[in-house]
């Protein structure tokens, strides 16, 4: 019983908390959505999801500079955008995968702005749990 009750408030924090937080294994799951294009190979070189070369190593995105994996072929909006300095937020990452040309276009003020990433994930639950499970792979 006590460990039933145990279990209850740690849900009970989980919904009442006041920053709503993705779900890392659902994120997981959701993965499948992006990996087609997008391999995770850790610092070392360890691959910790098989993925396609269309798209970059999405390892360590959080806080990562935009358009900054090496011997990676950018379109030139992203590519001005991280010359930039910009860095990828929870925020800003949502934006960006829910419509990417769109969000280079507003982004960068400029309506000639294109993105090599033609996929679009419209919905944002999905994209902050995605966000979760790949902040929780770095270090
Ligand atoms: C059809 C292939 C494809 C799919 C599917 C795809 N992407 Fe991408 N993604 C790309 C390409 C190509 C780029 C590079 C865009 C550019 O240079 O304009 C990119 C870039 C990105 C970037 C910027 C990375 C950087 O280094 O700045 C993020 C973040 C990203 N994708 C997240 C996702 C997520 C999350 C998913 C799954 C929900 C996903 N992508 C699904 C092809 C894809």
């Amino acid at each position: 019983m006590k460990k039933i009750l145990n279990i209850f408030s740690v849900l009970l924090l989980f919904t009442f908390s006041p920053v709503a937080a993705g779900d890392i294994t659902k994120g997981e799951k959701k993965f499948k959505k992006c990996k087609s294009c997008h391999m995770i190979v850790d610092d070392s070189g360890t691959t910790i999801v098989k993925g396609g070369r269309n798209g970059p190593n999405l390892y360590d995105i959080s806080g990562r500079v935009a358009a900054s994996i090496d011997g990676f072929k950018y379109g030139e909006s992203l590519a001005t955008l991280g010359k930039s300095g910009f860095v990828w937020s929870e925020s800003e990452f949502i934006a960006y995968v829910a419509d990417p040309k769109k969000y280079l276009v507003d982004k960068l003020d400029d309506k000639k702005a294109r993105s090599k990433m033609s996929y679009k994930l419209k919905n944002d639950a999905d994209t902050l749990n995605i966000w979760a499970y790949l902040e929780s792979l770095s270090e």
